[in-house]
């Protein structure tokens, strides 16, 4: 996406080095939802994209993914899913684990929330190796749906986890380098 808006939403993001430990540069957009002018930016760009493309379900990931994935989902008119860490949702769920830097971990999604058919969207604020978003494509995909596009605030391109995705596509508004 190319846009002068994302200048003002880039300039919102802070970044804190050595967060959560050393060598981190952590992608901070707390501060960004601190300018609602700016946050609205964020959310318009998405729904600018993707209002006419038959979306029937947002998947928003825990837990900043929430944060953009509703308000997009609201305004496009699809459904909301929660695609959560576990232990979190009282509804049958599906799951899937995927690698950390150390261990692993794993997203579940009620298996009654999205039908075979439906149009997803997968929405976070950040993709760094891919795993998670490569998990929350597997567990829309074990159910029938078909996954249109994710949709990041924030890509680190170094990471490469855009390969992860099997070429599918993926938009997000700030490379981070
Ligand atoms: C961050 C971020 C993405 C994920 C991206 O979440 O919000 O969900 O990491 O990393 P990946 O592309 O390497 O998989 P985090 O694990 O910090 O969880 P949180 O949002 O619940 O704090």
């Amino acid at each position: 996406v190319s846009d002068p808006r994302i200048y003002g939403i880039k300039a919102k993001i802070r970044v804190v080095p050595d967060f959560p430990k050393k060598g981190i540069m952590f992608q901070d957009i707390t501060t960004l939802l601190l300018d609602p002018k700016t946050f609205k930016d964020t959310i318009d760009l998405f729904v600018e994209r993707y209002r006419d493309m038959n979306i029937s379900v947002v998947a928003g990931i825990e837990a900043r993914g929430f944060i953009f994935g509703s308000p997009i989902a609201l305004a496009i008119g699809a459904k909301f899913v929660p695609l959560r860490k576990p232990k979190k949702l009282p509804g049958e769920v599906i799951f899937e684990e995927y690698e950390l830097e150390y261990g692993s971990d794993r997203l579940e999604m009620h298996v009654e929330a999205v039908d075979p058919g439906d149009r997803a969207l997968i929405v976070d604020d950040l993709i760094a190796t891919g795993g998670t978003l490569c998990a929350a494509m597997s567990l829309l995909e074990r159910v029938g749906a078909e996954v249109v596009e994710c949709a990041c605030v924030i890509e680190l391109p170094e990471l490469m986890g855009r390969e992860r995705l099997g070429g599918k596509p993926l938009c997000v508004l700030i490379e981070y380098r």
